[in-house]
């Protein structure tokens, strides 16, 4: 097996977002290399291209894909060349106190926090320099070298696209409603904030039987679209009157508030919606260093709850598989989240378009 030549995006703070050839050296041991046939744009990326996640590093982003197996290093037993596969961008080490108790979405033992593989390497790289995959992905790029437990083997007939957006807002945003918050039939709940993390979680509660649903964000596409994925209720969040249009909408209140932006006030304004007793779910993350102050009084005496979501709570091996399943039976509107499909050089225009909520989920598709 040898090194590939591949163009993939690479972000620097000197340069910002710019097209490379790089080279992307052979699978090792249980790693294996998968050609990318579609990688989803996400504002995680985004954070990074904005400084919200700081790194000096040179990062090829991307981390919400789908592709083929093309080589396999000599210790991998669970995948074969031409398997389709979902990029994982938090893969259990299988070995941490959390990966033991099965709560592979809080491993401590991966380096992807880091952009490093399990090994705390890379596999990429410009003449002779290294360059670091983003989150372990790096998947805004024709190819990508993974570890096996981070390529997960879903059915041929699944799309492409929507195996991309399964590998992070759909996983996100579906296991928000099911895995961390086990949202049950004929709860209230609202999601505030509806891209393609707020989608998923509008067609997750969809799925879980949730009523009403309450759409809020403040772009007039991103509410048309919620109300395509089932949301009951679509509210901008920029109304003056929007308590009021929420006691309406939900006259018992609403037992979940799903905040999926990342942003203090949002936050904030999550804890006031939510009912006493009900909880809040963070699926937004936040620039590292923001805090957000807490009216902790009223949290304590009214029992709310405020719920960390990292990852939908998933177990990559166990719900990509039967997200798939559950998408070909009909039962999960995904084909609706897919927006534009972009080339790679078009994701840079993409993530300006994200900064202004115009659209849906833009897909870079590679030939
Ligand atoms: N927890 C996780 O594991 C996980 C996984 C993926 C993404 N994320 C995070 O989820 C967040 C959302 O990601 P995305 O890709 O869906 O982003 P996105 O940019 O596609 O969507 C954000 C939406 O929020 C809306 N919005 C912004 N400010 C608002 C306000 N004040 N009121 C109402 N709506 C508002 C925007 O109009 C937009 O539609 C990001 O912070 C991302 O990093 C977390
Ligand atoms: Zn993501
Ligand atoms: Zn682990």
């Amino acid at each position: 097996m040898t090194s590939l030549s591949i163009q993939a995006l690479v972000h620097s703070p000197a340069d910002g977002l710019t097209v490379h050839e790089l080279t992307l050296r052979a699978p090792r041991g249980s790693e294996v290399r998968v050609q990318v046939k579609a990688s989803g744009v996400c504002h995680s990326d985004l954070h990074l291209i904005d400084g919200d996640w700081p790194s000096d590093e040179r990062l090829v982003p991307g981390h919400e894909a789908a592709g083929i197996v093309e080589a396999v290093g000599e210790d991998v037993t669970g995948l074969v060349v031409g398997d389709h596969v979902v990029l994982s961008w938090f893969p259990p080490c299988h070995a941490c106190a959390a990966c033991l108790r099965g709560e592979q979405w809080l491993c401590t033992g991966n380096m992807c926090n880091e952009h490093r593989l399990p090994d705390g390497g890379t596999a990429l790289s410009q003449d002779g320099a290294e360059v670091y995959p983003f989150i372990g992905v790096g998947a805004l790029a024709e190819y990508v070298v993974v570890p096996e437990a981070a390529a997960i083997k879903i059915p041929d007939a699944l799309p492409f696209a929507i195996g991309a957006l399964i590998g992070c807002s759909v996983a996100t945003g579906v296991g928000a409603v099911l895995n961390t918050a086990g949202v049950r039939p004929g709860q209230a709940a609202a999601v505030l904030g509806c891209g393609g993390v707020g989608q998923a979680t509008v067609a997750g509660l969809v799925l879980a039987g949730a009523d009403p649903v309450v759409a809020i964000d403040l772009s007039a596409d991103r509410l048309a679209l919620a109300r395509t994925v089932g949301a009951t209720h679509a509210l901008p969040g920029d109304a003056p009157d929007l308590a009021a249009a929420i006691a309406q909408a939900a006259p018992d209140g609403l037992d979940y508030v799903f905040e999926a932006i990342g942003r203090v006030e949002t936050i904030n304004r999550a804890i006031e919606l939510v009912n006493p007793g009900g909880a809040v779910v963070l699926e937004g993350l936040t620039p590292l260093d923001a805090r957000v102050p807490l009216d902790a009084y009223a949290l304590a005496a009214e029992g709310k709850r405020l719920l960390g979501c990292n990852y939908g709570s998933s177990v990559a091996s166990r719900d990509f598989p039967a997200l798939a399943e559950r998408y070909l039976a009909g039962e999960l509107p995904l084909d609706a989240l897919v927006g534009p499909a972009i080339t790679l050089p078009g994701a840079i225009d993409a993530f300006e378009d994200m900064r202004h909520a115009r659209g849906g989920r833009a897909v870079v598709v590679f030939d």
